[in-house]
Formats: structure tokens, C-alpha cells, sequence
């Protein structure tokens, strides 16, 4: 059973763009250089990776009803629909299991309309300000709560 030990890392939009755009706030390394990290961190746990990413908030919906029968846990960066989307935590209340929230910059230390996440009202915990590092946190976190 593929839901057993899977997690789904969902990343919103324009992180696509990553290791171009605004790399003095993102820094330098794609999301690709981001998914091998979480894939070499997930396997250290035994871990499943669904590794995705879109623009479309519709298609992000879509996969948080996905994990709702396949993942056992979701890390998610909504990009800027986090602070926009009632419709992405009502999708992640619905999701029953650990969810991580994980932001590359500090969110806290931006402009104002960052400081407010629909999504952390739905999450576990939330990681922001360690860059890429921070998905290597939020797997070890979704480890550890998916095996207590
Ligand atoms: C982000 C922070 C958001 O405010 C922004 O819209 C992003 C990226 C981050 O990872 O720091 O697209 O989620």
C-alpha cells in the first residue's frame, strides 16, 4: 500500500522558478537541487516521495485530495496562495495526518501580506528562513509525527 509510507511535498507558484528568481531572496538552487534533498532525507526514514509542484491553485486542490487517500503526510509550500487561499486549508483540513508547512525565506521578516498564512491554521508546524534546508527539517518532522 502505496499511502503506508508516502509524503507529499506540494510547491505553489513560481517555484518553478527557483535559482533565478529573486536568488537574493531564494538563493540559487532550482527545485529540482530541493527534491533531491527531500528524496535523500525521505529515503534516511524509509520514506515515499510525491515531489510536485504547479501554478494552478486548482491542481494543488487536487493533489491535497489525492494525499487524502495516498500520503500519510503533507509538506506543502503554497507559494504566495498562503496567504490568499481559504480554498487550499479548507483542502488540508480535510486531510487527516501531519502537514508541514515550509517557506524558503523568513515570511515574518517580509512585507506585511506575508505575515498572514491560511495554511498554518491547518498545519502541524510551520518552518520558514532555512532555505532549502528547511524541507530537510520538515521531512524529519513529518518522520518523527507519522511514527508517534
Ligand atoms: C514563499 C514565500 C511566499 O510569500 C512567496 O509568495 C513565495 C515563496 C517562500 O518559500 O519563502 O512564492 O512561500
Amino acid at each position: 500500500m502505496a499511502a503506508l509510507n508516502t509524503v507529499f511535498v506540494l510547491n505553489g507558484p513560481n517555484l518553478n522558478l527557483l535559482g533565478t528568481r529573486e536568488p537574493d531572496i531564494y538563493g540559487r538552487e532550482t527545485l529540482g537541487d530541493i527534491e533531491r534533498r527531500v528524496r535523500e532525507r525521505a529515503k534516511a526514514h524509509a520514506l515515499n516521495v510525491v515531489f510536485r509542484q504547479s501554478n494552478a491553485e486548482a491542481e494543488i486542490i487536487g493533489w491535497i485530495h489525492e494525499a487524502r487517500v495516498q500520503a500519510k503526510a503533507v509538506i506543502i509550500n503554497g507559494g504566495a496562495l498562503t496567504h490568499t487561499s481559504i480554498a487550499i486549508l479548507d483542502a488540508l483540513k480535510a486531510f487527516d495526518g501531519p502537514i508541514i508547512e515550509v517557506h524558503l525565506s523568513n515570511i515574518y521578516r517580509r512585507e506585511a501580506f506575508r505575515h498572514q498564512s491560511f495554511i498554518s491554521q491547518a498545519a502541524s508546524g510551520v518552518i520558514c528562513g532555512l532555505g532549502p534546508f528547511g524541507y530537510e527539517v520538515a521531512v524529519d518532522a513529518v518522520a518523527r509525527l507519522i511514527r508517534s
